[in-house]
């Protein structure tokens, strides 16, 4: 595997992959790889011939008193893993390259629905993202791009901001992949001491009994909101949210949903872990 650092070397690989025809895949990460990164990579090789990973921790997504310091940095294990996944072309531009106006970058906002859910408790948070993922979808024009579920606002921000601009790319979700416990693997599991690492399943848990409800039929939403903050606190987590929303839109769910989701962010310790699933609602007559 090949690793470039300036958009004109990734722009000049990925020519020449275009001129024998080729499909590229793009997996954009912050880097710190784990099994989850390692679908996303088996989910890209299964769409294109050319599988191009970042590596890129976008200051832009960070609020000001949030990890970015200290958000677990591993070179040369993700470079080992990439290449063993068979990636071809590693991207991993220093911060100048993807922000030569640092003071004032030119961002992009997904109105609505950046604002809720982790967006009230991350202000700017998705603007980076979105303004991250759209310079490097123009920056490598790959034909697919694949983003892990367990962020699935983050998912559903991409989409549409894809979609509104006309970025001809397709955008792939990819299945969240969990731990025996179930807790949804997260480079953020790190910050957790292992007293706090034995709790933390405890989200999925509570995820999984409100989904269980839904898909029984129950419609109170509020009340299971209320169950599953209390959940948490019983696992001695900080809730941010706990919400049952349409799938589609992240929208309060409506008498047509035909999908919905239940989301949860809470603090354990340092870690902010968020975890989702997603139910289909019996048909209602
Ligand atoms: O999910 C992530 O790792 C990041 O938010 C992403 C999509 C790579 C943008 O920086």
């Amino acid at each position: 595997m090949e690793t470039v650092t300036s958009i004109a070397q990734v722009r000049d690989r990925i020519h020449a992959w275009r001129a024998a025809h080729e499909r590229v895949a793009l997996v954009p990460t912050m880097g710190n790889l784990h099994a989850g990164h390692q679908s996303l990579l088996a989910a890209a090789h299964a769409r294109a011939q050319r599988v191009v990973a970042s590596i890129f921790i976008n200051p832009l997504q960070f609020g000001p008193n949030e990890d970015f310091t200290r958000y677990p940095r591993t070179p040369r294990e993700d470079e080992r893993l990439l290449t063993e996944a068979g990636c071809d072309l590693l991207f991993a531009p220093p911060v100048a390259e993807i922000y030569p106006q640092a003071d004032q970058p030119t961002r992009i906002h997904v109105r609505g629905l950046s604002e809720t859910l982790c967006g009230q408790f991350r202000p700017g948070h998705f603007d980076g993202v979105a303004t991250v993922v759209a310079k490097l979808l123009i920056i490598i024009g790959p034909d697919v791009a694949v983003f892990g579920e367990k962020d699935y606002q983050q998912l559903l921000i991409i989409r549409r901001m894809a979609g509104d601009l006309a970025l001809p790319m397709q955008i792939v979700g990819a299945p969240v992949v969990r731990a025996p416990d179930g807790l949804a693997l997260s480079s953020r599991n790190q910050y957790l001491s292992p007293a706090e690492r034995a709790r933390a399943p405890a989200i999925h848990r509570a995820l999984r009994e409100a989904a269980a409800a839904l898909e029984s039929g129950a419609t109170d939403y509020a009340a299971l909101e209320r169950a599953g903050t209390v959940a948490l606190t019983q696992a001695e987590m900080r809730v941010d949210y706990f919400a049952v929303r349409d799938a589609a839109d992240l929208a309060p769910p409506r008498s047509d949903s035909a999908r919905l989701a239940v989301l949860a962010a809470a603090w354990l310790g340092r870690a902010r872990l968020i975890d989702n699933v997603r139910v289909m609602p019996p048909v209602r007559g």
